[in-house]
């Protein structure tokens, strides 16, 4: 099985989930990392899953407005935070809107958010599943979220539980791709 993992980020935390999960599939499937502003659209064509994930900024997927916010957060000596090198460009919900994407026949959604309840911090998880789905991709799994602290890093175990989440996601898209391959076989 192929898998892809798509991410967008402005300070490193999304990528580093991304990174993780990238990993937890490895151990099932043949899997490739994209910056969604460094995607190659063949490798995309060639995913039998795709998992897709952004950073939550106002309460859903990132806007252009949002991201130049966040690069001023950079600018400030007093946050120390690094502005990513692929950031600038476009963010998961340009991707997943433009008519020329690609998606894989199955997907999952991920984001990072502030550890609050996520009826405050928004769910761009969510919407990134629901595009997806729009898009006619199948889902393996429940969309995660991954959480960051108010200080914008992410809080203990994330990186573990990316992984696990990873791994499951492998599990479950192998078992899929074999019950579609036995249905084709005996249809
Ligand atoms: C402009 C802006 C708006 C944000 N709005 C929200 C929000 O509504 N809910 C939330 O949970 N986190 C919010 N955050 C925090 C981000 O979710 C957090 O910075 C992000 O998960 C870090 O991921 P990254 O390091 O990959 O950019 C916001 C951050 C920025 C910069």
């Amino acid at each position: 099985m192929k898998a892809l993992v798509i991410y967008e980020s402005m300070f490193g935390n999304t990528r580093a989930i991304a990174e993780a999960v990238r990993d937890g599939l490895a151990t099932h499937a043949t899997v490739d990392l994209a910056n969604v502003n460094q995607l190659d659209m063949e490798d995309a064509g060639h995913a039998d899953l795709m998992v897709v994930g952004g950073p939550t900024h106002v309460h859903g997927m990132t806007r252009a407005r949002t991201r130049e916010e966040a690069v001023t957060w950079t600018t400030d000596p007093s946050k120390h935070l690094t502005l990513e090198p692929d950031a600038p460009g476009r963010g998961i919900r340009d991707w997943s809107d433009d008519p020329m994407t690609v998606v894989a026949p199955m997907f999952a959604a991920f984001a990072t958010r502030a550890d609050v309840p996520i009826l405050l911090s928004g769910n761009a998880a969510a919407q990134i599943d629901r595009a997806l789905r729009h898009r006619g991709s199948r889902r393996v799994a429940e969309s995660e979220n991954f959480l960051v602290t108010k200080e914008n890093r992410l809080q203990d175990d994330e990186l573990d539980r990316a992984r696990a989440w990873g791994e499951s996601l492998a599990v479950q898209a192998s078992r899929l791709l074999t019950t579609v391959d036995r249905g084709a076989d005996e249809g």
